[in-house]
């Protein structure tokens, strides 16, 4: 107690010429600042899961725009989806590429192959965005075995999958990656009737900062984001779920949660959070891992 209270009477002056290594901290703050990068994206690939529709469309056309190559998964019956997506991005990105592979997220097989097909493609890989996901509205009553099974198949294995696959070849690379995944709001607060979604995003969060601690060496940053309530084929399907349930038509529900849940005031659209992964897939986010970074309007406040 004494000695931390002497401490904190010590002036900084005095404190700094106390210190064995003045020199080494005046150096450290005299040093020119550090450079801000602008887009250095050029030649970095990245690959988007879920990428065919919504969030995963969306944070799509944005890394290309910022000049990622990209590879883009989605489910079989997502394909035509898919490549479409892929050859729009490709023609309006000018010396940019993306291509569609299809697989499933939960099954690590799968993802080592789109892992592969990054590196067959364009050589190596940067970024891995793990964005693909479910949702089901049922009471927690109701939950079966299988329920929880499927959704911490895909929202939990898949993303872990992604993570896992893309940080092995990041390793054998030796130059460091980017590590993304999808949480949710609902993993800091869940919504009644969404128990096994809100809890296979509270572990995105948790095997998020498992990751961050263990890939620091290295330098391999996982950060998640979290978006709100964003109007896409996922809301669409938990609008009419949770409006059987207390009687309201269809866009009801996600009109009235959007205007008394939303402090800006609108729903919020798959570009939100496609300029939030932005700055989360660039080189600026460079000192930021183990997050779980909101985009929510402000609902949450963190
Ligand atoms: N929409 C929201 O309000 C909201 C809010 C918070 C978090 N999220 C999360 O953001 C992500 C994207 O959500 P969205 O709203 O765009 O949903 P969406 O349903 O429109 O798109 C999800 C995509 O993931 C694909 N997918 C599903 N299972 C897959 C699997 N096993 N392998 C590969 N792809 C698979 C789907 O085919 C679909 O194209 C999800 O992880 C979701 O949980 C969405």
């Amino acid at each position: 107690m004494t000695a931390r209270f002497l401490r904190s009477h010590i002036s900084p002056a005095a404190a700094l010429s106390r210190t064995s290594d003045v020199g080494v901290r005046r150096a450290a703050c005299n040093a020119a600042p550090r450079a801000f990068s602008t887009s250095n994206r050029r030649d970095k690939t990245a690959i988007v899961t879920g990428a065919s529709r919504g969030i995963g469309a969306a944070i799509s056309r944005r890394l290309a725009s910022d000049g990622y190559n990209l590879v883009l998964n989605d489910i079989p019956v997502q394909s035509s989806a898919l490549d479409g997506i892929a050859s729009e991005i490709t023609s309006s990105n000018p010396g940019r590429k993306a291509v569609p592979f299809v697989g499933d997220v939960s099954m690590v097989g799968d993802v080592e192959r789109l892992v592969q097909a990054s590196v067959d493609e364009f050589g190596s890989l940067e970024t891995m965005v793990a964005n693909a996901g479910i949702a089901q509205v049922k009471h927690s009553l109701d939950l079966t075995k299988e329920d929880w099974q499927r959704m911490f198949d895909v929202n939990v294995m898949g993303v872990f999958n992604c993570y896992q696959q893309a940080a092995k070849q990041m390793i054998k690379q030796g130059s460091g990656g980017k590590l993304l995944g999808a949480a949710s709001i609902v993993a800091f607060k869940p919504f009644p009737c969404l128990n096994n979604y809100s809890a296979s995003k509270f572990a995105v969060r948790g095997l998020t900062q498992c990751m961050a601690m263990e890939l620091a060496e290295y330098k391999i940053t996982a950060n998640a984001y979290a978006p709100g309530i964003v109007g896409t084929a996922m809301w669409d399907l938990i609008d009419e779920k949770l409006g059987e349930r207390s009687g309201r038509p269809k866009g009801e529900t996600i009109k009235k949660f959007s205007q008394e849940l939303i402090a800006l005031g609108r729903t919020s659209v798959p570009e939100d959070v496609a300029k939030l992964v932005s700055f989360l897939a660039s080189d600026d986010s460079e000192y930021v891992t183990g997050q779980t970074m909101v985009v929510d309007g402000g609902i949450i406040m963190t």
